[in-house]
């Protein structure tokens, strides 16, 4: 007889049938013991009579460990009480794999032990709810970009140079020479999109950084959709497109696993378009403010100078008082990517664009327009000492029929992370690599 999921309990009432799952809990105070079931659907209290059931069977029950799995015949009964309203009344027990001294029990464990048992910690509720937004997120965008006409096209994760700056390339040997793991697709999606058109890449980018905070980690999916013919206010709109969709999606299909996460709900609400805009201008005037100068000093954090990168903090200060996502556009090109292309009204600025989430999450998008110019693009190459001969297939794309043509690229965990309301990106994937952790 095939068994029933636990999500489907419903259809069930009043029937006989078979349950198979891991037991959460179990208590058996006396001649009765009720378990928690889980399936991966959902959880479901079971409870077992020792007036009704055989007595070998119910000693079996009794010493089911934490984590156990199992096959529980029984009948299903409405009950308002119960967790997810449904019981079931166990008439058989058939031990499948036991456990014993399951290293996650109710008490709180710190956080490198969770880590550390990562395999088994996804059965929990907290990370499976986590999970089961990102899983929700990653179609969203699937589906965004497959509706708009955009080609998914992969990029290479083993590559000849760096996309992002080359403190933060992982090495590796390729047949005696070196190669590094990709930081970004976008350099192989600026050729395509002159063929397709709109192009995007989804999947793992790599990055040795030795930043320790909550938004960095080693390996992280990134999403990039790159356009031809488009101009940085389309690459704006696009970004502030594309976390509407996705905002909106979660909150109408993942609403029950963002209750579980205790997520305010409100705030997500809240983040509509149209997103606030900021130029790195009026945002450098904001952060030279006493003000935000005495919550730099206040956090420890460096001072601000206008010219610099924004940090953490500076982020953090410039999106209070927004509920939704705030854009800052036209960064000092000094602090940007080699390949972004200046503004024409003032040279030392890029036309770029980062998205910052609300709520202290930071920057979730990165993007820009690209440099089309072959003269221009071969000058930035030397002034940033990167081997000219690996980025030759890259100048081509100017070299025959250039156009204007931009993009960005999102991290996934650090979307996820902010909808779930969850503190540290490391939690937003199913196996986080950090700085400190490449296990399990
Ligand atoms: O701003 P970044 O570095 O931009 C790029 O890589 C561009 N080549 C993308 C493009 O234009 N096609 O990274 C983009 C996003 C960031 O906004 C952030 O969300 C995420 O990738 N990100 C990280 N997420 C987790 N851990 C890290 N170490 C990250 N570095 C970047
Ligand atoms: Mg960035």
């Amino acid at each position: 007889m095939p068994a029933v999921l636990i999500r489907e309990l419903e259809n069930h009432v009043g029937e006989e049938i078979t349950l198979r799952g891991w037991v959460t809990h179990l208590r058996s105070p006396g001649k009765i013991a009720f378990l928690v079931l889980r399936d991966g659907t959902g959880n479901c209290q079971a409870v077992a009579s020792a007036k009704r059931i055989d007595a070998e069977l119910f000693e079996g029950i009794k010493r089911c460990g934490q984590e156990a799995s199992v096959e529980l015949r029984g009948t299903v009964i409405a009950d308002a009480r119960a967790p997810g309203g449904f019981e079931l009344s166990v008439s058989d027990f058939r031990l499948v794999g036991r456990s014993e001294a399951y290293p996650i029990t109710p008490k709180e464990h710190g956080i490198e032990h969770l880590l550390d048992h990562r395999h088994l910690w996804l059965r929990h509720k907290g990370p499976w709810a986590v999970l089961r937004v990102r899983d929700e997120v990653v179609k969203a965008i699937r589906d965004f970009f497959y509706d708009r006409d955009f080609v998914l096209i992969d990029s290479p994760l083993l590559t000849p140079a760096a996309c992002e700056g080359t403190s933060t390339l992982f090495r590796t040997d390729y047949f005696g020479d070196p190669a590094f793991l990709s930081q970004s697709g976008q350099l192989y999606l600026e050729p395509a999109c002159q063929a397709f058109s709109k192009v995007y890449c989804f999947g793992p980018t790599f990055r040795a950084e030795k930043s320790k905070t909550r938004r960095h980690l080693t390996e992280f999916w990134m999403v990039e959709p790159e356009m031809a013919w488009v101009d940085l206010d389309d690459v704006m709109a696009l970004a502030e497109d594309l976390v509407s969709y996705v905002v909106g999606r979660v909150l109408e299909r993942r609403r029950s696993e963002l209750e579980i996460l205790e997520r305010d709900l409100s705030k997500l609400e809240a983040c509509g378009a149209p997103f606030p805009r900021l130029s790195y201008r009026d945002a450098a005037e904001i952060l030279v403010r006493p003000e935000s100068v005495a919550r730099a000093e206040e956090a420890g954090a460096p001072p601000f100078t206008p010219g610099d990168d924004l940090g953490a903090l500076d982020e953090t200060i410039l999106g209070e008082g927004y509920d939704a996502p705030l854009m800052i556009h036209r960064y000092p090109s000094k602090v940007k990517a080699f390949y972004m292309e200046p503004d024409p009204e003032d040279a030392d600025l890029t036309l770029c664009v980062d998205v910052i989430a609300p709520e202290g999450y930071g920057e979730i998008i990165g993007g820009s327009m690209r440099i089309f110019d072959l003269e221009l693009l071969e000058q930035r190459i030397r002034e940033h000492g990167l081997p000219e001969e690996a980025f030759r297939w890259y100048a081509d794309v100017r070299r025959y029929g250039g156009v204007p043509h931009g993009g960005f690229g999102m991290g996934l965990e650090r979307v996820v992370a902010w909808l779930c309301g969850i503190h540290h990106a490391r939690e937003a994937i199913p196996y986080p690599r950090t700085i400190q952790r490449l296990y399990p």
